[in-house]
């Protein structure tokens, strides 16, 4: 059901706002998406903003593909949707949410009154200044950047500094995207990272009505059961390669037509290596488990789901 996804209308060229029955606002992972652009966020950026948009209407881009290197593309083989044509123009049709952190805005890439095209998310991290909570200090301490100047100034936080903060975000996400989606779990395609940006496969319909968080779904109990044998399936995988989401609740799933798909990766956690691993486990476990619970699925048990993974993380 989409009852609240947003989605984008080719004939206005808008965002149409999805039905919200309670107009209050929520806050955050269980906030509605909606479109108002906050000032800080700026569109379509690149590399050159200046060259980007040479020649092109307001809100266009070239498309970014020939900025990433290739180690800031998506794993080979591309997939047949994508357009890697360098006469691709990237178009921002609106806003998919705001988080914390980032903002998630749907791209349209393709070449203009040629060819195919493809949708894509765009997902911007905001550098420290902007984001209403973040996680660097614990995190990144862990992360040891090459170049001793990107940790100094991460450490004084000075304007370049929070800029590489926010980069190592959206690196940290594109990789393990990349990780995971070698490993066959269902997540988007990492199409590529650039800078603060990291584009990804969209999720949703091609008319871009984006896939509803698993939260804001009411599945009936075949539906019900299957997310849950999806969901533990690509939790076992995740396991079995020492790993655990780190973030997981039912506003960091999409449901696509029945699909499950795994989103919002940036802090996925190394089981083995953080004497923490347990925990994290456990608590991505139970978070999924209570959601599943009180939907009504009768074998949903946080403890035997976080059981199940620490046997397949080795950690039992
Ligand atoms: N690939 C995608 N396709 C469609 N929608 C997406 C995609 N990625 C993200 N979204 C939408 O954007 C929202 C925010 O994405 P994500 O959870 O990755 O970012 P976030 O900044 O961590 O947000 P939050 O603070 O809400 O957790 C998602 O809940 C989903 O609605
Ligand atoms: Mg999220």
């Amino acid at each position: 059901m989409r009852d609240s996804a947003d989605s984008y209308d080719p004939a206005s060229g808008r965002i149409r706002r999805g039905n919200r029955g309670n107009a209050k606002r929520q806050k955050f992972d269980n906030e509605d998406t909606y479109l108002k652009r906050d000032r800080h966020v700026q569109r379509l950026q690149a590399e050159s903003a200046t060259d980007a948009a040479d020649g092109l209407p307001e809100g266009d881009r070239w498309s970014t593909w020939d900025q990433s290197t290739p180690l800031e593309r998506g794993p080979r083989p591309h997939p047949k949707w994508l357009v890697t044509d360098l006469a691709a123009v990237d178009t921002e049709l609106g806003i998919l949410k705001t988080g914390k952190e980032a903002d998630v805005y749907l791209i349209r890439r393709g070449v203009p009154g040629t060819g195919p095209d493809c949708l894509l998310a765009a997902k911007r991290y905001r550098d420290a200044t902007h984001r209403l909570f973040h996680r660097d200090s614990g995190y990144l301490e862990g992360r040891r950047v090459r170049e001793s100047r990107v940790n100094r100034a991460a450490a004084n936080r000075s304007a370049f500094g929070r800029a590489a903060i926010a980069g190592q975000w959206a690196n940290a996400e594109f990789s393990a995207l990349c990780q995971l989606h070698a490993a066959g779990v269902p997540v988007p395609y990492p199409v590529q990272v650039l800078g603060t940006e990291v584009l990804l496969e969209f999720i949703g319909d091609p008319d871009g009505t984006a896939a509803p968080r698993l939260a804001e779904t009411r599945p009936d109990a075949a539906g019900l059961a299957s997310l849950w044998d999806q969901l533990v399936g690509a939790l076992c995988t995740l396991a079995e390669h020492g790993l655990a989401h780190g973030d997981l609740s039912p506003y960091n799933l999409l449901v696509d037509d029945g699909r499950l798909v795994m989103i919002d990766l940036p802090q996925v956690v190394d089981v083995i290596a953080n004497p923490n691993g347990r925990e994290f486990l456990a608590r991505d476990a139970r978070n999924v488990a209570t959601w599943f619970a009180r939907a009504g699925h009768p074998s949903a048990s946080g403890d035997a789901l976080a059981g199940l993974l620490e046997k397949e993380a080795r950690l039992a």
